[in-house]
């Protein structure tokens, strides 16, 4: 059999280089090995591809060979029901996305836009001015906030204990380090590390599960993605059962809080730490308003260049081979874990050139890159759901962030894993150094 090749050494070893080190792995494994290659991380291994005919092998292969939920079960089965779309595979996935895409489009995020830009200018003041400090947590918690103010509408005294049941999930469950350590997943009551996860998980899933009670017997208002989830149905007029919602709303704070608050950290490093990207966004600015999203093409070049240049997921897409398969030239076996090393297609030279460099401009010319080339968001019918909204919310942060405020970096961040992810070392230590005017436009001069 044609396997790709074998990178050796002790599995131990791999397995802890993947682990404090995914970057460095990678980049030594495609030295020596080339596009793909097999980790010794479990049984028959870890395949590593990055070429973009390999990538797109993966992404439009028969989605009960290669299995995305499968592949995501073992960890992520620890916090959501089996009801979860990222736990699906095959019809039932499809449908599910079917149903769920269309919240996620361009048109709904005018619904958003007044949320996020709100929850950004309250983390703003939360910054202290002149003084140093770490920009990661403050942005966590407004990502996470901007979440759940699109999923369950902006807190009030009402449903101040829904959003506290979604927090302790966030922060205590989802982001629990514990996860990838099934070895320590011992429940030994409310105090143990995991007895207290899974207390937290049960917690959310019954506050989860009153609220869908309660809005099941009013009007469907439509305020908010838990009310869009309620009414949608497809084609055939089916719609989502109370359990569905339940984990999909779950589903939801798991995938799409941690991981943007990542990237938003590196844009901002990317940004503060070249004076001639961030002299060009302030034009951009001040020409086109912070709330014209879609306007603020030079901004949207740059998180695009960001996200290729910082991989959050160094090596992601996770999905798992149901039977002896193929891709490309390699053959790969039933049990196989299959990933794209992200970080490596990104820093393919035939399709970027000069791609240590960072260049925003190579995103605004024709033709735009394709989708095996730049995959941040992974790929095929496993695409992130909540690409749109996180493109969008992103741009939004960042212009209302940089009218604001002029943040100095302090130091030059190292790469290191974070859980899952790979984030800037010390959560990227940044100071204030003023506060900008309001610029015209801008939502305070229009209340003044
Ligand atoms: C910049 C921020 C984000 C990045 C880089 C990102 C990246 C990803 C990646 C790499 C995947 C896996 C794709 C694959 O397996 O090929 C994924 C899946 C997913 N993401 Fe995101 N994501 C982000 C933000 C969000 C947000 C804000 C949401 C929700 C609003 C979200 C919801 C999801 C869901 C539900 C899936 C599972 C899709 C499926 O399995 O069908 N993500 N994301």
């Amino acid at each position: 059999m044609a396997w790709p090749p074998t990178v050796h050494g002790p599995a131990a070893y791999q397995k802890l280089r993947f682990l404090t080190s995914p970057i460095g792995l990678l980049e030594s494994c495609a030295r020596r090995h080339g596009d793909a290659f097999r980790l010794l991380l479990g049984r028959p291994g870890l395949f590593v591809f990055s070429r973009p005919d390999h990538v797109k092998a993966i992404y439009t292969a028969d989605t009960e060979v290669l299995r995305a939920g499968e592949a995501k079960r073992a960890i992520f089965g620890r916090l959501l029901g089996g009801a979860s779309s990222l736990l699906l595979d095959g019809e039932p996935h499809l449908r599910r996305r079917k149903l769920l895409l269309p919240q996620f489009k361009g048109e709904r995020m005018a619904m958003y836009a007044s949320r996020i830009a709100a929850e950004t200018r309250a983390a703003i003041a939360r910054m202290p001015v002149g003084q140093p400090f770490a920009l990661l947590p403050i942005v966590q918690s407004l990502t996470l906030r901007v979440m759940l103010s699109a999923l369950l509408g902006p807190e009030d005294a009402s449903s101040a204990p829904l959003w506290r049941a979604m927090e302790r999930f966030a922060t205590d469950a989802a982001s629990s380090r514990l996860l990838m350590a099934p070895a320590l997943q011992w429940d030994l009551g409310p105090y143990s590390p995991w007895g207290r996860v899974q207390r937290v998980v049960r917690a959310a899933n019954g506050a989860v599960e009153s609220e869908i009670q309660r809005r099941r017997a009013r009007p469907n208002e439509g305020r908010d993605l838990l009310d869009l989830l309620l009414s949608s149905s497809d084609e055939h007029g089916a719609s989502l059962t109370d359990a569905e919602v339940k984990d999909e709303v779950l589903t939801l704070v798991v995938a799409g809080h941690e991981i943007t608050s990542m990237v938003l950290t590196w844009l901002v490093h990317a940004v503060i730490s070249r004076p001639e990207v961030q002299a060009r966004i302030d034009g951009e600015l001040e020409a086109i308003g912070e709330h014209d999203v879609g306007g603020l093409t030079y901004l949207d070049s740059v998180v695009r260049e960001s996200m290729r240049f910082h991989s959050v997921v160094p090596i992601g897409s996770a999905r798992l081979a149901t039977e002896d398969t193929r891709i490309g030239e390699h053959d790969v076996p039933r049990g196989a874990m299959v990933n794209v090393a992200i970080h490596l297609l990104h820093r393919r030279p035939e399709i970027f050139e000069r791609p240590d460099e960072f260049r925003p401009e190579r995103f605004s010319v024709e033709p735009r890159v394709g989708p095996y080339e730049w995959a941040p968001f992974g790929g095929g019918a496993r695409r992130c759901l909540g690409m749109s909204f996180a493109l969008f919310e992103l741009k939004l942060i960042t212009a209302t962030l940089f009218s604001r405020v002029a943040l100095v970096g302090l130091e030059r961040p190292r790469a290191v894993r974070r859980g899952a992810f790979v984030a800037p070392s010390g959560g990227l230590r940044v100071v204030v150094k003023r506060l900008r005017a309001a610029r015209p436009g801008s939502s305070e001069r229009r209340a003044a």
